[in-house]
C-alpha cells in the first residue's frame, strides 16, 4: 500500500517498523536511521523513508496516520491540505479530541477514521550522536473507526496480512470509546504532572480527590454531546492502578520542557462545556494550573 505517516516520533516509528514492507514515507522534521527496543530487549533497526514537511509528496496516497503530537496537527493539516486526494483514507492517532475540527476540512467525514490504541512506545533519542531509538513497552491494540472508505478495506486485508491487532468499530462506539479515553486522561495526566507521581501513586495523594468532580463534570459533558457514560471515576482508579509504574505522557511533556496536549484533553472538555452551557469549574481550574506550570 502506499502509506505517508505523519510524525517520526515514538508512534510514527513503530508503524513504521510494522508498514515496513510498504516503504512508508515518514514526515517530520529530522529522523535517520532507528533502533527498535522490544520489551524482551530484541533490537531491529530500521531504515525510514524520510521527508520534512516542506518538501513535495504528491503521492497518490491510499492511507495516512497521523502520528505527532498536537502542537504538530497544523503541519499535518497542512500536508494533508497539499497532497491528500480523495483516495486517501486518514487515520489520526492522536490522544485527546477535537481531531474532526482539525482536519474536516480539508478531509471529507468519510476520509477520517480516528482510532485510539493502547499500544505503548518511548522514544530515546541523542540527536547530537544521530541516534534514534524507540522502545516499545506493549504491544496493544488500535482500535478504528469504520467509515466505508473505499481504502478501508484494503487496509483491513493489509493489517490482518500482517497480523495486526487493528479492529475497526462503529462510529458510536468509538465515540463512546474516545470519550472514556478522553475522561481517563482529563484526570490521570494532570494529576500526574501536577504531582510529579507516576500513575500507581495518584490514587494514595490528597490531589485524588480531584478525581471525583473531574469525572463527573466530563460525564456531565460527554451526555450533552450524546455519549452516556457513569461510573467512570473507578474505571479511571483501576486504570491508573493497572499502569502504576507509568509516567503520564503529559508529565514526561512537562519534564522534558515540551508543549503538553492539554488543550486536546482539558482544553477539549472545557470548550465543549461551555458550548452547552455546562459548568465544569475542576477542568478549567486544572487546565489554567497546567498552563502555569
Ligand atoms: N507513544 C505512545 O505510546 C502513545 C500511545 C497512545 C497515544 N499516543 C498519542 O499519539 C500521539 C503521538 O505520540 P508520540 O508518543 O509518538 O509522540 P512523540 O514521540 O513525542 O512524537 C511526536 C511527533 O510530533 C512531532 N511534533 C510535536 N510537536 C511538533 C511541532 N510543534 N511541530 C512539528 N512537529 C511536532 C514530533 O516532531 P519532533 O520529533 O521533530 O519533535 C514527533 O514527530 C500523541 O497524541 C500521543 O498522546 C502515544
Amino acid at each position: 500500500m502506499r502509506i505517508a505517516i505523519l510524525g517520526t516520533g515514538s508512534l510514527a516509528r513503530l508503524y513504521g517498523a510494522l508498514f515496513e514492507a510498504d516503504h512508508p514515507l515518514m514526515v517530520g522534521r529530522q529522523l535517520g536511521h532507528y533502533q527498535l527496543i522490544e520489551s524482551d530487549n530484541t533490537m531491529s533497526w530500521h531504515i525510514p523513508q524520510f521527508q520534512r514537511w516542506e518538501e513535495p509528496a504528491p503521492g497518490p496516497w491510499q492511507v495516512v496516520l497521523v502520528a505527532v503530537k498536537w502542537p504538530g496537527m497544523p503541519l499535518a493539516r497542512q500536508w494533508l491540505e497539499r497532497w491528500s486526494q480523495a483516495e486517501t483514507y486518514v487515520i489520526p492517532l492522536l490522544n485527546g479530541m477535537g481531531q474532526e475540527q482539525a482536519l474536516v476540512p480539508p478531509l471529507t467525514k468519510i476520509q477520517l477514521s480516528p482510532a485510539v490504541t493502547t499500544d505503548a512506545a518511548f522514544r530515546s533519542d541523542d540527536p547530537a550522536q544521530n541516534i534514534w531509538r524507540v522502545l516499545i513497552k506493549n504491544h496493544g491494540m488500535v482500535h478504528l473507526t469504520e467509515t466505508g472508505h473505499a481504502n478501508e478495506f484494503s487496509l483491513k486485508q493489509r493489517a490482518a496480512s500482517l497480523n495486526l491487532s487493528w479492529e475497526w468499530h462503529q462510529p458510536d462506539y468509538m465515540l463512546r470509546l474516545r470519550w472514556t479515553k478522553l475522561i481517563a486522561n482529563s484526570v490521570i495526566n494532570p494529576l500526574s504532572s501536577l504531582s510529579g507521581q507516576a500513575n500507581g501513586t495518584l490514587v494514595q495523594l490528597p490531589l485524588w480527590r480531584l478525581a471525583e468532580p473531574l469525572c463527573l463534570e466530563a460525564e456531565n459533558v460527554a451526555q450533552s454531546v450524546g455519549v452516556p457514560l457513569a461510573g467512570t471515576l473507578k474505571w479511571v482508579a483501576d486504570l491508573a492502578l493497572s499502569t502504576a509504574s507509568n509516567r503520564s505522557s503529559m508529565l514526561q511533556d512537562v519534564l522534558s520542557h515540551q508543549p503538553s496536549e492539554i488543550e486536546s484533553i482539558t482544553g477539549y472538555i472545557v470548550r465543549q462545556a461551555s458550548q452547552a452551557g455546562i459548568p465544569v469549574p475542576t477542568h478549567q481550574a486544572i487546565l489554567h494550573l497546567i498552563h502555569l506550570l
